[in-house]
C-alpha cells in the first residue's frame, strides 16, 4: 500500500531524517515513535506530498513521487491527495466555526460536490453519533469530541491512507481509548494506519511500531517482538530502596525507575551473574515481562548508550 525508501530530508545542513525505509501494508495500524525532534512529522509531511525529499522516494499504489518526481506531476499530486487523510499534530479546526461549518471548510477544499458531502456528513455524523452537537461552535467542544471532529474532517474524501500525527495529545484517557477504537474500526475496514504517539499503552494497539531516533529508524517490528528483542533476557525488577547506590554507576547494567521498582537489564548474563556475587542483595530481584515502555527507554532515551 505505501513504502517510503531511502528517505532524507535535510533542513540546510541538519538532516532531520536519514535514510528511512518501511512498508505498510493495507488495513496495517503503523506507529512511529520517537522522542520529540526524532523526524517523524518530517516523515509524514513527506508520505502526504507537502514536503520534498532531498533524498528517496515514497510510492503510494503505483504512483511514485520524491525526489525525482515532484510538484512537476500534477496528476500523481492530485491522485495522492485523493487518496490520503491527514490530521495534523494540531489541529485544524476552526473553534468559531460549527463542527458542520468545519467539515464544509475542509470538503470545499476537496473540490467536493455537494451530494457527496451531504452523503459523507451523514455518515460520519452517525458514525460518531453525534447528532445536533454538529451546530455548536468547535470551540465549545470537550477536547476529546473536538479530536473526532478533526479525524471526521481527514476522512470526508473517503481516503485508503490515514495519517494521524499525536491525534490524542492532551485529551483524557477516556477520549483516547474512544479515539483507538474509532482507528481500529477504520483499519478493520481495510483503511491503512499511520499514526505517531507519546503514550505507550496506544503504542501497544500498533501492528508494527518504528523507533525513531535523531531521523533514523533504530528499530521497526511488532510490540511483541520488539520487547523480546530488546530484552532477550528479560528485565530484573526490585525495590528502589534495595539498589545499592554504587550500582547506579555500574557501566554493564541499565536502570531505570519503574513504579515503585527499579528495571534492571545486562546484556551478558555472565554480567548479571557476578553483579550478584558483588551485591547479593540482587538475589532478590525478580524477572519481570518488559512494556513498550521498556523498550522506549532502552532504545529511544538512550540508557545502553
Ligand atoms: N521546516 C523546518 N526547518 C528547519 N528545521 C526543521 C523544520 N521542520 C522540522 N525541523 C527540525 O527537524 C527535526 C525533526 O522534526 P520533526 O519531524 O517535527 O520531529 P518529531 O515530529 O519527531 O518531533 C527537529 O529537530 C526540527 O526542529
Ligand atoms: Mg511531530
Amino acid at each position: 500500500m505505501l513504502e517510503v525508501r531511502s528517505l532524507s530530508v535535510y533542513f540546510g545542513d541538519f538532516a532531520a531524517v536519514k535514510k528511512v525505509s518501511f512498508k505498510v501494508s493495507k488495513g496495517e495500524i503503523f506507529g512511529l515513535l520517537g522522542a520529540n525532534g526524532a523526524g517523524k512529522t518530517t516523515t509524514i509531511r513527506v508520505m502526504c506530498g507537502l514536503l520534498i525529499p532531498t533524498e528517496g522516494e515514497v510510492q503510494i499504489g503505483d504512483t511514485i513521487f520524491g525526489k525525482n518526481n515532484n510538484g512537476n506531476n500534477n496528476n500523481s499530486a492530485e491522485l495522492i491527495k485523493s487518496r490520503i487523510g491527514y490530521m495534523s499534530q494540531k489541529f485544524t479546526l476552526y473553534d468559531d466555526l460549527t463542527v458542520e461549518e468545519n467539515w464544509k471548510f475542509a470538503a470545499s477544499l476537496r473540490n467536493m460536490n455537494n451530494g457527496i458531502y451531504k452523503k459523507r456528513c451523514d455518515y460520519l455524523n452517525q458514525w460518531l453519533s453525534l447528532g445536533d452537537r454538529t451546530k455548536q461552535l468547535v470551540g465549545k467542544l470537550p477536547s476529546g469530541l473536538k479530536q473526532q471532529v478533526a479525524l471526521a474532517a481527514a476522512l470526508f474524501h473517503n481516503p485508503d491512507i490515514i495519517f494521524l500525527d499525536e491525534p490524542t495529545a492532551g485529551v483524557s484517557p477516556y477520549a483516547r481509548m474512544q479515539f483507538w477504537n474509532l482507528i481500529k474500526i477504520l483499519a478493520s475496514e481495510g483503511k491503512t494506519i499511520i499514526v505517531t504517539t507519546h503514550y505507550m499503552d496506544e503504542a501497544e494497539n500498533c501492528e508494527r511500531l518504528s523507533l525513531m531516533r535523531a531521523g533514523e529508524i533504530i528499530a521497526l517490528d511488532s510490540p511483541e517482538k520488539l520487547k523480546h528483542s530488546t530484552f532477550p533476557h528479560g528485565i530484573w525488577g526490585l525495590a528502589e530502596e534495595k539498589i545499592p547506590p554504587c550500582l547506579r554507576e555500574e557501566k554493564t547494567l541499565s536502570m531505570w525507575p519503574c513504579g515503585l521498582n527499579y528495571h534492571m537489564v545486562t546484556h551478558n548474563l555472565a554480567h548479571w551473574e557476578d553483579l550478584k556475587k558483588q551485591h547479593p542483595i540482587l538475589a532478590n530481584a525478580t524477572l519481570v515481562a518488559p512494556t513498550l515502555e521498556d523498550v522506549f527507554l532502552e532504545l529511544v532515551e538512550g540508557r545502553s548508550r
